[in-house]
């Protein structure tokens, strides 16, 4: 299988087309285990996934990261770690947003990261009332510019703020949105507006938790908390339910099965690989409940980019999900189910 391709950020850090998620491992989707997690770390990369997304909320995601550093580098040498890119984000309660404040939560997740600098710093804000958002990004651009964050990018920011940021001359790399055959808005305004400006999207929600596996084909409707056991599920679910409910969420399912059999490809190789097709798309990032038996999909995900959709998959897909609700009339734009 040819090498997993890759994509530039605005600022020059390069990733892989598929990341490795890692708000699975915050215990909101079950109990993990730090020795396992931290060594299938390292089998992810192997298999060519070599960037991985974290929080600074997701549990010890970030510090996880540092192990796997260390380990790498004593297992691989000091040249290993130049070969893996570690995102993480930075959502912080509105408050206070001095110099100090943004420079202390950047120095401690490059702390817990084992790092000299930031790949990447993904930055979140709750209230778009509260307009020092952009004084936080300000002191972040100073930062970067001073060497301690590479790429500086956003998550959950509707098209109207990316604007106004890049209009304060704020050089964003991506915005990390949900994007998916369930919820397609940022396909609405959002992927034009990144376009136009060299801004990628980083995708998740793009298998709905597991929801847009072969797992959920003809299953009973998961409505209880032990039917989605993990967050992200309850999530997804949420979304499925907004959108047009069970029913449809089987008819899609159901076209997302013939469409892979005909390719030799699993249901999750076909929602993945529509979004990474989509304008703007950099790369789609993919939960993985690390070291969890059964819980690992390498080899699935890697067969995503084996498969070329066409325009006939592409016209069955759409004649399911456009009898779907128009989510940005019921949530609104990007990431304002967080708002
Ligand atoms: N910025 C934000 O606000 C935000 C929000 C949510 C997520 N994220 C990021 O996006 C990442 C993605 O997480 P998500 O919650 O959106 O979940 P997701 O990627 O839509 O779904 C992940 C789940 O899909 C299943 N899966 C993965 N590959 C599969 C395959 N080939 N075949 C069958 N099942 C497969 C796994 O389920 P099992 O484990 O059950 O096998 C996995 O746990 C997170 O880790 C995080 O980094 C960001």
């Amino acid at each position: 299988m040819a090498g997993v391709p890759k994509v530039h950020l605005r600022g020059g850090l390069e990733i892989t087309r598929i990341l490795n998620g890692m708000w699975q491992v915050s215990g909101a989707h079950g109990p993990i285990d730090p020795h396992r997690a931290v060594n299938e770390m390292v089998s992810y990369v192997d298999a060519g996934l070599k960037t991985f997304d974290m929080a600074d909320h997701y549990g010890p995601a970030e510090d996880f990261y540092g192990a796997f550093l260390r380990k790498l580098k004593a297992e691989r040498g000091a040249e290993a770690l130049g070969r893996v890119q570690g995102l993480t984000k930075w959502v912080p309660r509105p408050g206070h947003m001095a110099r100090k404040v943004v420079e202390e939560n950047i120095d401690r997740s490059i702390r817990r990261m084992g790092v000299d600098r930031l790949d990447c710093l993904q930055f979140h804000w709750w209230d778009y009332s509260d307009k020092r958002y952009l004084e936080a990004l300000g002191h972040m651009a100073d930062l970067q510019a001073e060497g301690k964050i590479g790429e500086l990018a956003l998550t959950n920011f509707d098209t109207v703020r990316l604007e106004e940021i890049m209009n304060k001359g704020i050089p964003i790399s991506s915005n990390q949105v949900q994007y998916s055959l369930i919820d397609r808005r940022p396909g609405q305004k959002m992927a034009e507006f990144c376009t136009a400006h060299g801004i990628k999207l980083l995708t998740y929600g793009t298998l709905g938790g597991g929801l847009l596996t072969e797992k959920y084909l003809g299953a009973k409707e998961p409505t209880s908390r032990c039917d989605l056991p993990t967050a992200s599920l309850g999530k997804y679910k949420n979304m499925v339910d907004a959108v047009g409910g069970w029913n449809l969420h089987q008819e899609l399912l159901k076209v997302l099965k013939t469409i892979a059999d005909e390719h030799g490809v699993s249901v999750a190789n076909v929602a993945t690989k529509y979004i990474l097709d989509q304008p703007a798309v950099g790369g789609v990032i993919v939960g993985c409940r690390l070291g969890v038996p059964g819980a690992e999909h390498i080899q699935d995900n890697l067969r995503t980019f084996t498969l070329d959709l066409t325009q006939n998959d592409i016209d069955r897909i759409h004649a399911v999900v456009s009898r779907g609700r128009d989510l940005m009339a019921v949530i609104g734009d990007c990431g304002d189910e967080y708002r």
